[in-house]
């Protein structure tokens, strides 16, 4: 089995390391090839998404991704910017459907803005369609109005859209990972005020009719957003289009304290994927050593269960990291008096130890 590594950028090299390192210990015989991506991919070869690096993730049966993003590369042209080397990669290897889960570690319970009782215990799953929407949607761009009170002035626009084949699939999606888990699926739109999200509600509501074992509900997204923070953990499965999952799944990882600690998996039809932290770069602390690996290595574990076929093996990672967090080890983004304050290397190796 081929895994593409894709370390990118900031802390991305770091978190990686950790990751390959516990995927080193298990004992299975994978090959693993890693290629520059995002900015480094622009450093190595003048594109985000280099052809060579495409061509390796293409080919691998999955990849695990660090972030991409840097501040110094922000006046570069849109085409050429880090964060075009992620969609390009969810473009070409057909990723519609991303998971991210919100779980809160009972030893991080101190770690949310949040009270206690309001989170202990979350546990929940957004999924994202992450290859339609405004994201990709056609036409798009800077033009001079052509009509209306506005004509004549430069507009800048976009077009949100979904197809009925794109909203299916990742309703399919959804009722079998609520069969899986509690059996509840919110389907979040905007249906009081766009076409789009009507027509994603009427698809939803259809695809229903083959899940009767699963309870759905429909929310206007500014109704989910308030109730992820009044009660999240009435949720139980999230599913919504690209752009109102990109804003509620970073909402959904505060509520567990840490955005460190969140890992996410973007899946193809035939679960193919690329696994990645759901957090970014983070260039400001990047080579200090004090990015918390763990995301990155529980989105190896999911790597194992989703596309490579290895749940027990999923399932030790899982216990290697609830094992390190029991023991106090704790980098700074999760650190609370009276626990151990350790660095990313630190952090990766405690999660090797515990695996063996
Ligand atoms: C995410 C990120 C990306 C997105 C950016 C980096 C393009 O915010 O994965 O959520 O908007 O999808
Ligand atoms: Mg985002």
């Amino acid at each position: 089995m081929k895994i593409a590594i894709l370390p990118g950028d900031g802390i991305g090299p770091e978190i990686v390391e950790q990751a390959v390192k516990v995927l080193n210990v298990l004992g299975e015989s994978f090959e693993m090839e890693t290629a520059p991506v995002g900015g480094a991919g622009y450093e190595a070869s003048g594109h985000p998404l280099p052809e060579a690096t495409l061509k390796l993730a293409l080919e691998a049966d999955a990849v695990l991704f660090g972030a991409v993003g840097d501040w110094k590369y922000d006046t570069l042209d849109r085409p050429l910017r880090p964060e075009q080397a992620i969609l390009g990669l969810r473009k070409n290897l057909k990723l519609f459907a991303n998971l991210r889960p919100a779980i809160m570690y009972p030893e991080l319970a101190g770690a949310s803005t949040l009270k206690p009782e309001v989170v202990s215990g979350l546990d929940i799953l957004i999924i994202r369609e992450l290859t339609g929407d405004i994201y990709f949607g056609q036409p798009r761009g800077v033009r001079e109005c052509p009509d209306g009170p506005f004509k004549g002035e430069r507009e800048g626009f976009d077009t949100m859209r979904y197809a009925e084949s794109e909203i299916r699939r990742i309703a399919h999606v959804a009722f079998q990972a609520a069969q899986k888990r509690g059996k509840r699926l919110t389907s979040v739109d905007k249906a009081n005020v766009l076409e789009t999200f009507q027509f994603w509600k009427e698809i939803v509501t259809d695809v229903h009719k083959e899940y009767p074992d699963v309870a759905l509900d429909h929310m206007y997204v500014d109704n989910a957003a308030m109730q992820l923070v009044r009660a999240p953990k009435k949720f139980d499965v999230i599913v919504t289009g690209n752009m109102f999952g990109d804003i509620l799944s970073d909402q959904a990882s505060m509520l567990t304290g840490s955005i460190g600690m969140l890992p996410s998996a973007s899946l193809d039809a035939n679960n193919k994927g690329l696994y990645e932290p759901s957090h970014g770069s983070a260039p400001d602390i990047a080579g200090k050593g004090v990015a918390n690996p763990l995301a990155t290595i529980l989105s190896a574990a999911m790597m194992l269960r989703y596309s490579l076929n290895k749940a027990e093996q999923a399932d030790r990672i899982e216990n290697a990291v609830k094992k390190v967090l029991a023991q106090g080890l704790r980098t700074p983004d999760i650190y609370e008096a009276g626990t151990t304050k350790v660095g990313t290397t630190e952090m990766g190796q405690a999660v090797v130890s515990a695996l063996s």
